[in-house]
């Protein structure tokens, strides 16, 4: 164990295991060692020459224009988003390759839609939007489940050069509410319901009490027909996209936009209650999608079928669902519903069914296939496989390699890929055909970007040391701004570190003793235990490691004597049940794992635990119920009653010692 200053985030898990590529997939990979190192001779033309896998209409003068923290990417440059992503590849002949393979929750409901096919509805949908009076420039909030409409509204928008703004299907009428003023959208595109679990929701209620509430400047409100469920109508204001996009020419000319024109806005929560709106634009952005998802991922457009199962509404599915997997022509794979429904083998039967190659998840969906038992997955042929991702998490060791060996069959590599809503594109990852992936590690920036660990003054921590994740350089999908909010976005990301001109990405992370990057979770998050700074990561990985255990959360609560004690809350695997032996078996593990220090006060073995819509597990929440506290805000959790399931069984003496 290192103990390193106070100031900084301890390193305290040790993990040696190392998984180099096989021979055969390094020869085979689109990207080489070689590409790191003309990066990093020079940084711009690097990504000069990754922008040319874009169609520009017209060519770019200067690459960047850097006024911290304001840039401009590829200066001058004028292009079309959705001619990128659909009309040059029917030009080239690729109409009739599939680009959607889309599966609805309820069996049997799938639909197989071609590029050619994509183009002619996306076609439609960009003259419906005009003869709503839909311009350049403007907003259009987009409130649907996972659709293939989505994708069409989104690259309808992304044609007319207005912004999209999606807003998760599970929100509610006051988070609708919310996002359309800030963002001053006019036009609303909604469906009557979606698929949840087999049941039918509705979604069209939500807007029309958000609208109910006043102050928005919606003026039409376009319904895409699913669930056939009644809704309420306005004559006025509500029209069937089956309608006004059916309706509609297929002739449609793409228009070219500068590259900095808005491409789109996409609200992520912030320290405060008003969500941040993240403002991505489009030469840049859709250079570094196209980039990282046939990098990272190492495509083979012609042959892979890539499935990315994050939700639309969140930035991954931004990425790399809609934007870098259509700019590279792949063909993808898009899940309406939730893993279980109608049976815990849904996933693998759809690798199956349509031979993903690609696989693209989040820890918590990988760490609850591991809590179902591998049987599950092991009834199923996944042999199509050849890469795997993670995304959204830190991914705890344990879960990594059971992702490796139990879906990858031992053989695939998988890649940790660490970005943000506000870097817009994969940023850490290992390459798979260069890296010796390490378990829970993502390892190194990708070629054209820098990052740092550093310490509360901003220098740069040594090997085997940790800190904060800052990025040093701009890259081209970053963030341009807060909408509507320049000081905020100065102020969150850009004044912690000023002077040195650094990017605060609010994450600890380490460097290991071969300068390799692990992340530590939110900064937020990390513990004091008796001056020591602990990630709260590190000591859920060790908890994972256990054979027991397939999911764990930790928080640091208030202590008389330590400043903070570490409060575990377990979920087990499979059927395994929890006793008295259990308990004190963890907390043993922990201490062999990582040290006496992390070992934890008390252990809480739950069934659920409390997470964000995107996956994400909410320790602010789980702190307040270790402090014996009222609970804070719990209207962003995917089911508060799981909090109250906690809570009841929260002991309210303070230590099993
Ligand atoms: C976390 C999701 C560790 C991190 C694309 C980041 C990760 C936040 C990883 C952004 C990873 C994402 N390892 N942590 N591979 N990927 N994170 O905006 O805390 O939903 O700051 O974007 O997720 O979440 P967001």
């Amino acid at each position: 164990m290192t103990e390193s200053s106070s100031d900084n985030l301890s390193n305290l898990l040790h993990e040696t295991r190392t998984f180099p590529p096989s021979g055969e997939f390094a020869a085979q990979a689109n990207v080489t060692e070689a590409d790191f190192a003309q990066a990093e001779q020079d940084r711009l033309g690097f990504w000069d020459t990754q922008a040319r896998r874009l169609k520009w209409r017209t060519p770019w003068t200067e690459t960047l224009e850097w006024a911290p923290p304001f840039a401009k990417w590829f200066v001058g440059g004028t292009l079309n988003v959705a001619e990128n992503c659909l009309d040059r590849h029917v030009e080239a002949g690729l109409g009739d390759r599939v680009a959607i393979n889309w599966v609805g929750e309820p069996e049997d409901d799938t639909r197989t839609i071609t590029y050619a096919q994509l183009l002619d509805e996306v076609k439609r949908a960009a003259n419906a939007l005009t003869s709503l009076g839909v311009q350049a420039g403007d907003r259009v909030a987009i409130y649907l489940p996972m659709l293939p409409e989505t994708v069409v509204a989104m690259l309808a928008c992304a044609r007319l050069g207005a912004a999209h703004s999606v807003i998760f299907g599970g929100f509610s009428a006051q988070a609708i509410h919310d996002r359309v003023t800030d963002a001053d959208a006019r036009v609303v595109i909604t469906s009557d319901g979606g698929y949840r679990r087999g049941a039918p929701s509705g979604l069209k209620v939500n807007v029309d009490e958000a609208i109910a509430k006043g102050g928005t400047a919606i003026e039409h409100v376009v319904v895409v027909k699913r669930t056939n469920q009644d809704v309420e109508w306005d004559d006025t204001r509500d029209v069937w996209w089956h309608d006004i996009v059916g309706g509609a020419s297929n002739e449609h000319q793409a228009q070219a936009f500068d590259a900095e024109q808005p491409l789109y806005i996409l609200y992520t929560s912030g320290t405060t209650g008003k969500p941040k709106g993240i403002l991505h634009t489009s030469g840049g952005y859709l250079t570094q999608v196209s980039y990282t998802h046939w990098a990272a991922f190492d495509l083979k457009a012609e042959t892979d079928v890539y499935w990315c199962a994050a939700d639309v509404g969140w930035v991954t599915g931004h990425s790399y669902i809609v934007y870098g997997p259509l700019s590279n022509a792949s063909t993808i794979v898009m899940y309406e519903g939730t893993p279980d429904t109608p049976h815990r083998g849904r996933w693998w039967e759809i690798v199956q069914e349509y031979g993903v190659t690609i696989l693209y998840a989040a820890p918590t969906a990988i760490r609850t296939f591991m809590k179902w038992g591998e049987d599950i997955p092991n009834g199923y042929d996944l042999s199509s496989l050849r890469v795997l991702g993670s995304v959204g998490e830190p991914i705890n060791p344990e879960a990594w390699i059971w992702y490796r060996r139990v879906i990858g069959a031992d053989r695939t590599p998988v890649v940790d890929t660490w970005w943000q809503t506000e870097t817009g594109a994969i940023m850490i990852s290992p390459m798979p055909g260069v890296a010796a992936a390490k378990p829970g590690s993502a390892l190194r920036t990708i070629p054209g970007i820098s990052a740092e660990v550093v310490d509360n003054d901003g220098t740069p921590v040594g090997n085997g040391e940790g800190g904060l994740l800052v990025l040093t350089e701009p890259w081209p999908a970053m963030l341009r701004g807060i909408w509507g909010d320049p000081d905020r976005y100065q102020e969150t990301y850009w004044s912690r570190f000023q002077e040195q001109g650094y990017y605060f990405a609010g994450d600890g992370a380490k460097k290991d003793e071969d300068g390799d990057l692990w992340l530590l979770g939110r900064v937020d998050d990390v513990m004091n235990i008796s001056g020591h700074r602990i990630s709260t990561t590190e000591v859920e990985s060790a908890l994972v490691s256990h054979p027991l255990v397939a999911e764990a959360a930790v928080v640091g609560a208030s202590d008389p004597t330590t400043g903070q004690g570490i409060v575990a809350f377990v979920i087990l695997r499979g059927e395994n049940v929890e006793g008295a032996d259990t308990v004190a078996a963890l907390r043993n593990h922990v201490a062999k794992e990582i040290g006496p220090i992390a070992k934890p006060r008390q252990i809480m073995i739950v069934q659920e635990l409390p997470k964000t819509r995107s996956g994400k597990i909410m320790r602010r929440l789980l702190r307040d119920v270790a402090e014996n506290r009222e609970m804070g805000d719990v209207t962003t959790l995917t089911d508060d009653s799981v909090m109250n399931l906690i809570a009841a069984k929260m002991p309210t003496a303070a230590s099993e010692d």
